[in-house]
C-alpha cells in the first residue's frame, strides 16, 4: 500500500517537473510581434492606391479603359502612354476650364472639377503605372 503511495507521489513529482518545463515557451515571440510598430505609412499609402483605384474604376475606366489604354470617345490621346506630371497638370487643366485639347474639354472639365488637387496627383500617378 504505501509502494503504491510511494509510485503515486513520484508520478506526481514527474508530471510537475514535466509541466513547469513545457510551458508555454512562445512568449518571446508573442512580445516580439507586439512590440513591432504598426507601419502606418504603408497602410496609408495602401489605402490611398485602393482609393485611387477605385475613382478610376467608377470615374473614368468607362471612357479611358480599364488600363488607360482607349481613346475616349474616341477623341482623347491614349493616357497611359503619359507621364504622370502630363496627366496632372492635364487634369488641373480641366479642372480650371483651361483646356480643351479635342472640343469635349467642358466634358472633361465635369469630370476634373469633382476631384481635389490630391485626388488629381493619385490618380496622375495611378494612370502613368497602368500601361501594359
Ligand atoms: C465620358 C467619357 C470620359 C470620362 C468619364 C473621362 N474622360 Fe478623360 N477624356 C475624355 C475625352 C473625350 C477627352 C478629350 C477632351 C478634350 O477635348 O480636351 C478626355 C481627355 C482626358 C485627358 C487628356 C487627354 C487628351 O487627349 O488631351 C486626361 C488626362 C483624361 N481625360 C483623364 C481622365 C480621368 C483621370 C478621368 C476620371 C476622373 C476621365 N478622364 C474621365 C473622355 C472621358
Amino acid at each position: 500500500m504505501r509502494q503504491i503511495a510511494f509510485i503515486t507521489f513520484l508520478l506526481l513529482v514527474f508530471a510537475s517537473l514535466f509541466f513547469y518545463f513545457n510551458r508555454c515557451t512562445d512568449q518571446e515571440a508573442i512580445d516580439a510581434i507586439q512590440a513591432t510598430p504598426l507601419d502606418i505609412d504603408q497602410t496609408q499609402a495602401a489605402s490611398t492606391l485602393a482609393t485611387t483605384a477605385n475613382i478610376y474604376q467608377k470615374r473614368c475606366q468607362p471612357c479611358h479603359g480599364t488600363h488607360g489604354q482607349l481613346s475616349a470617345l474616341s477623341k482623347s490621346d491614349i493616357i497611359n502612354t503619359w507621364s504622370a506630371t502630363k496627366i496632372e497638370q492635364a487634369l488641373l487643366h480641366y479642372k480650371h476650364g483651361k483646356r480643351d485639347a479635342k472640343g469635349m474639354g467642358s466634358m472633361m472639365h465635369g469630370q476634373a472639377e469633382q476631384l481635389s488637387d490630391e485626388e488629381i496627383k493619385a490618380l496622375a500617378n495611378y494612370i502613368a503605372t497602368l500601361s501594359i
